[in-house]
C-alpha cells in the first residue's frame, strides 16, 4: 500500500514510521489512521524488524492530534457503527511484538499524545509540549488516552490533564513519568535513534518476550503475571541465542544473534 500521510523506512533492524503532514503539525486524518493501521500490521509480522521508532516530520510537532477539519461536518450514526468494526491502530501497536519508541519533538497533543502513549517508551526534546487537549473541543480522548495516561502518571494527574487540557512542558513530563528521557533539541532525534540502536542490538526473541511479559503482565493479577514471566523465561532457555550469549561472554567477543 503506497502511503500519502506517513513515511516508512527500515535499516539495520530498526523501522522508522514518520507522521508526514508537517503543514498541519502532522495532524491525524482518517487516511493517516488507515495507513498507521496498515504499517503496524505489516511490522508486527516482520521478523527482521527488532525495534520501531515513531516520529513526526518537520521541526515543530510530533503530532497536533486529530485533524480538526474533519470534525466540522456532523457525523451520521452509520459512521459510528462502521467505526466500531475497525481495529484501532493503537491496539495493533500493543500487540506488536517489537518495542516501539516515540521520538517527540514540539507538540504532542490529543491523538498525537495518545499515539505516543501507545508506544512503549518516549524520548522527548526539551521543546516538547504534551497534552490531552480534547476537552477544549467538547470531547474526550478516544484513542486510549483516558486508559493509558492514568496507568502512566496516576489517576489525579491524568484527570487534571484531561479535564484542563493543559500543555505539559518536557521537563514536567519527565518528572511525572510521561516520558522516559528528555534531550536537548540539538540531540533529537539522534538520541531516540541511539536508544533504538542499543535495543536492536539485543537478542531478538528476548526483546519480544520482555515486551510480552511487561505489556501482557500489566493487566494481570501479580500471581498470573509471575506465571507469564516464568513461562517466557523458560522458553528463552531453549533458544540458540542463549547459548551464543554465554559463549560470547566466555570468549570475550560480541554476540552474533540468529534470532533462533
Ligand atoms: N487539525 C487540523 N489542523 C491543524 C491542527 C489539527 N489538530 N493543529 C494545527 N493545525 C493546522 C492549523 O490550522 C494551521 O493551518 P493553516 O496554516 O492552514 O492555518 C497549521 O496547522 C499550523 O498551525 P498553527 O495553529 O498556525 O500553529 P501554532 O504554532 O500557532 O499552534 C498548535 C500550534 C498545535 C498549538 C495549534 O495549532 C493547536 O492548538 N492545534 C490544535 C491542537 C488540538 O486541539 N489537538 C487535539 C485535537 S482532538
Amino acid at each position: 500500500m503506497p502511503y500519502s500521510t506517513i513515511r516508512f523506512a527500515a535499516a539495520d533492524h530498526v523501522a522508522t514510521v514518520t507522521l508526514d503532514r508537517p503543514d498541519v503539525h502532522n495532524a491525524m486524518n482518517n487516511t493517516m489512521r488507515e495507513e498507521l493501521l496498515d504499517v503496524f500490521l505489516r511490522l508486527s509480522k516482520d521478523d527482521d524488524v527488532r525495534v520501531i521508532l515513531v516520529t513526526g516530520a518537520g521541526e515543530r510537532a510530533f503530532s497536533a492530534g486529530a485533524d480538526i477539519r474533519e470534525f466540522v461536518e456532523p457525523l451520521v450514526p452509520t459512521s459510528f457503527r462502521e467505526s466500531r468494526k475497525r481495529i484501532d491502530f493503537r491496539q495493533v501497536m500493543d500487540r506488536c511484538p517489537q518495542p516501539i519508541i516515540a521520538a517527540i519533538r514540539g507538540y504532542a497533543f490529543g491523538g498525537g499524545l495518545e499515539l505516543a502513549l501507545a508506544c512503549d517508551m518516549r524520548v522527548a526534546s526539551d521543546d516538547a509540549q504534551l497534552g490531552l487537549t480534547e476537552i477544549n473541543l467538547a470531547i474526550i480522548p478516544g484513542g486510549g488516552g483516558t486508559q493509558r495516561l492514568p496507568r502512566l502518571v496516576g489517576r489525579g494527574k491524568a484527570l487534571e490533564m484531561i479535564m484542563t487540557g493543559m500543555r505539559i512542558p518536557a521537563a514536567e513530563a519527565l518528572r511525572i513519568g510521561l516520558v522516559e528521557r528528555v534531550v536537548p533539541l540539538a540531540e533529537h532525534p539522534s538520541a531516540a535513534q541511539a536508544l533504538a540502536r542499543t535495543i536492536a542490538d539485543k537478542a531478538p526473541v528476548a526483546l519480544r518476550y520482555a515486551k510480552e511479559a511487561v505489556v501482557g503482565g500489566i493487566g494481570l493479577p501479580l500471581e498470573d503475571g509471575i506465571r507469564l514471566e516464568n513461562d517466557l523465561a523458560t522458553l528463552l532457555r531453549t533458544t540458540e541465542d542463549r547459548i551464543e550469549g554465554a559463549k560470547a561472554f566466555v570468549e570475550k567477543r560480541k554476540p552474533r544473534w540468529s534470532g533462533k
